[in-house]
């Protein structure tokens, strides 16, 4: 029921009046003359108090408080309407007022999620930043105190000490890239190119990292026709890299690495397979975190700040494609995204 002023008022002047009138029809001594003016008198003067008190007091206050709580949800989901919805104010008032709560309610969640993250992302890099720069102080602090004078151990530290340092520009190099791709700061550079020769390049890239630790890596496509994209070159290249590095790192001695091309109506899908470790399932859908790694308390040969994926998952992004992963332990992992392909008239129009 809609309760207002007037029919609030128009209720109470009702009953007031239907009293006051019974009363005095049981009384001998008033006509019945006497009972309808009663009864007149008793209904508008009740109606026009109750209708004062209630409209310039009561409901014109309620009135006020649920245009302001309309305006401000407005202006948190930032609706155009003005009007404010012809409902019970009370009733409405208490639906707003629950609508609100929730809404922050979920700010605030999402406000320490996103603190939760924060710590978490300042934790990582310090404990990232601070391996590589602890093992080059040891290797020079080392060489101060006498260690320098043997030409061997010398050497040999200083090419440490280079290494640690090569791994340390790999990281800031990699924390820049997530943390600009993330921002919004790169813009990609799409061109028109044929996949398979950027496979080519990533191959050749890759060799040598490979062959060191007995590892085959080949590529397949459906056929030797061009498939051109339109796609940033270096950024796509850079996402088949970390992919099939690590398809060789996460691998045993004498495994296999494949990059297969899939070609279907408009699409090319991309797989890199390998035959390594596997990826647990209950890590499968956490690897594209920044900093997340499988095994926490990784040896030093397997390296890695678990960067790379996050890096992927943005680049493709930066697509309109996202990457998936099917991964059984012991096994192997695929990881795949699809491509739009160039029409065949965009490829005569570029051919020109
Ligand atoms: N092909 C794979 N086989 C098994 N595990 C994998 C594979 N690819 C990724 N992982 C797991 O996912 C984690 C995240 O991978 P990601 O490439 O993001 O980081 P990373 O290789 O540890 O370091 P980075 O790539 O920054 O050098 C890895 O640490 C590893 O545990
Ligand atoms: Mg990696």
């Amino acid at each position: 029921m809609y309760f207002n002023a007037k029919s609030v008022s128009l209720l109470l002047a009702l009953c007031v009046g239907g009293i006051t009138s019974a009363f005095l029809s049981i009384l001998p001594e008033v006509s019945t003359m006497g009972a309808i003016v009663g009864l007149i008198i008793s209904f508008s003067s009740t109606f026009l108090l109750t209708y004062f008190v209630l409209e310039f007091i009561f409901f014109k206050e309620i009135g006020n408080i649920h245009r302001q709580i309309h305006e401000l949800r407005q202006k948190q989901t930032k609706s155009s309407s003005k009007e404010v919805k012809q409902k019970n104010p009370i009733v409405d008032i208490k639906s707003q007022i629950n609508h609100y709560a929730k809404m922050k309610e979920d700010e605030i969640a999402q406000l320490k999620k996103m603190e939760q993250y924060r710590k978490e992302f300042l934790a990582n890099i310090s404990h990232e930043l601070k391996t590589p720069i602890f093992a080059t102080q040891g290797f020079i602090l080392t060489l101060l105190d006498g260690a320098v004078n043997d030409k061997n151990v010398r050497d040999r530290f200083l090419k440490k000490a280079a290494k640690s340092l090569n791994a340390l520009n790999i990281l800031v190099e990699d924390l820049l890239t997530v943390s600009k791709i993330e921002a919004g700061e790169i813009n990609m550079e799409f061109e028109e190119f044929d996949v398979q020769i950027m496979l080519v390049d990533v191959l050749e890239q890759i060799e040598q990292k490979a062959e060191k630790k007995n590892i085959t890596v080949t590529f397949e496509a459906p056929n030797d026709d061009p498939i051109y994209i339109n796609a940033d070159y270096n950024r796509l290249k850079q996402v088949v890299l970390n992919l099939v590095v690590n398809g060789i790192k996460y691998n045993k001695k004498n495994g296999w690495v494949k990059v297969i091309l899939e070609v279907k109506e408009d699409i090319v899908t991309i797989n890199v397979k390998d035959n390594g470790q596997g990826i647990p399932e209950e890590d499968q859908n956490r690897i594209f975190e920044r900093f997340y790694r499988v095994e926490k308390s990784r040896t030093k040969k397997q390296g890695g700040s678990g960067l790379g994926l996050a890096i992927c998952k943005h680049i493709l992004e930066r697509h309109d494609t996202s990457i998936s992963v099917v991964s059984t332990k012991e096994e192997g992992s695929t990881f795949s995204f699809d491509l739009k392909l160039l029409n065949d008239t965009e490829n005569e129009d570029t051919e020109l």
